[in-house]
């Protein structure tokens, strides 16, 4: 990974050293709760970027008529900032989220955001809260970069008004323990041509009823099916799924309504490494339930930037359950290879971390 052409370091505002020293990471952190005090914003105006600018963090302010909030004019990334051991502060294959971002913005019909401008915010917002970083096993900078539509009129039209901001959250993983999933069997989350593969709140949105469903049920997540039959795997509503069937890798192809996650990818690359057979492909639900009565499949699991790689403990089809009971040793073997990259405890075969 090239270094990137790095623009003029971005303004910092003069109340955010006060409130960075104000700032102390509470005991509990949960997943996207404790907001840090800064944040990064660059301004698309009059077709160009005008400098950017360190703030406190705080309320922005938009047009009631501001396009993101009708039309969900709105892409958004994920990915974290590691405290390691030697207290230098690493982000983990930050160009991936990026050149993601930018898939995003196309599909949103947004400018790209340059890759100084991405990589500046996000090392920016983490080098300033390098303090704040928890570090223990599980924990690091979780951060947000986001850009949003504001063009304050109501027409259907894409915005030429974008503002692009960094926020950053101390975080623990997104769940502890398991996941219990339950098959989504009467909404889709997104459509075939629609906007499953990149990375937009509206996908998100979609899919908060079939959530509450879940939730009401006792379960964490949505297991989501293909658009078109009803019938193949896709996600989780926010993390890419894997089963291990026969001791192989299994996890479905990028089906073009699916998140193309970067976690999946380096689970796919970690799991090649260690000689597993990696297998993309249609996993038909049938076949996969049948699988796990059968004892075949005997894992199954979650993986992204919140969730890392989180196993899964039952998939529910309505009142029926399918229970893994024999503990998770793949995932847990995976887990292990993956977070010690990230935070800073293993060698970094794939060169996937950036230092700042
Ligand atoms: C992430 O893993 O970074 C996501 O964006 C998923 C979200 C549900 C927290």
């Amino acid at each position: 990974d090239a270094q990137y052409a790095a623009s003029p370091a971005p303004v910092i505002a003069s109340g955010v050293l006060p409130v960075l020293k104000q700032f102390t990471l509470p005991e509990a952190l949960g997943f996207g709760r404790v907001m840090a005090p800064i944040m990064y914003r660059a301004q698309f105006r009059n077709g160009g970027w005008q400098a950017a600018q360190v703030l406190p963090y705080e309320a922005i302010s938009i047009d009631p008529a501001a396009k993101v909030l009708h039309y969900a004019q709105e892409v958004f990334e994920g990915l974290k900032a590691y405290r390691h051991s030697d207290n230098n502060v690493s982000l983990f294959r930050p160009l991936e989220n990026w050149k993601r971002f930018n898939r995003s913005a196309d599909r949103m019909c947004m400018p790209a955001v340059p890759e100084s401008i991405f990589m500046d915010g996000v090392s920016a917002v983490s080098s300033l809260m390098a303090k704040h970083i928890p570090a223990k096993p599980g924990q690091s900078l979780y951060l947000r970069p986001f850009m949003i539509g504001v063009d304050a009129s109501l027409g259907l039209a894409a915005s030429l008004d974008n503002d692009f901001y960094v926020i950053a959250s101390p975080s623990e993983v997104y769940q502890q323990g398991s996941f219990k999933v339950m098959i989504e069997r009467q909404d889709c989350r997104a459509a075939l041509g629609g906007t499953g593969n990149v990375k937009v709140g509206g996908n998100y949105a979609a899919a908060l009823a079939a959530g509450r469903r879940v939730q009401a049920a006792g379960f964490d997540q949505s297991l989501w099916l293909d658009p078109a039959e009803h019938r193949y795997i896709e996600e989780l509503s926010g993390m890419n799924v894997f089963a291990l069937i026969n001791g192989a890798l299994h996890t479905p192809s990028l089906s073009g309504s699916i998140l193309p996650g970067i976690t999946r990818d380096s689970v796919l690359q970690l799991a090649r490494l260690s000689g597993v057979e990696v297998i993309e492909r249609s996993i038909d639900i049938n076949e996969l339930l049948e699988a796990v009565v059968s004892g075949e499949c005997s894992e199954v699991f979650a993986c992204g930037t919140a969730a890392v790689i989180t196993p899964i403990s039952i998939i529910a089809d309505g009142d029926i359950r399918y229970e893994f009971k024999a503990g998770n040793p793949f995932a847990t073997q995976l887990h292990t290879l993956l977070t010690d990259i990230q935070e800073g405890r293993g060698e970094d075969v794939f060169n996937w971390n950036w230092p700042l």
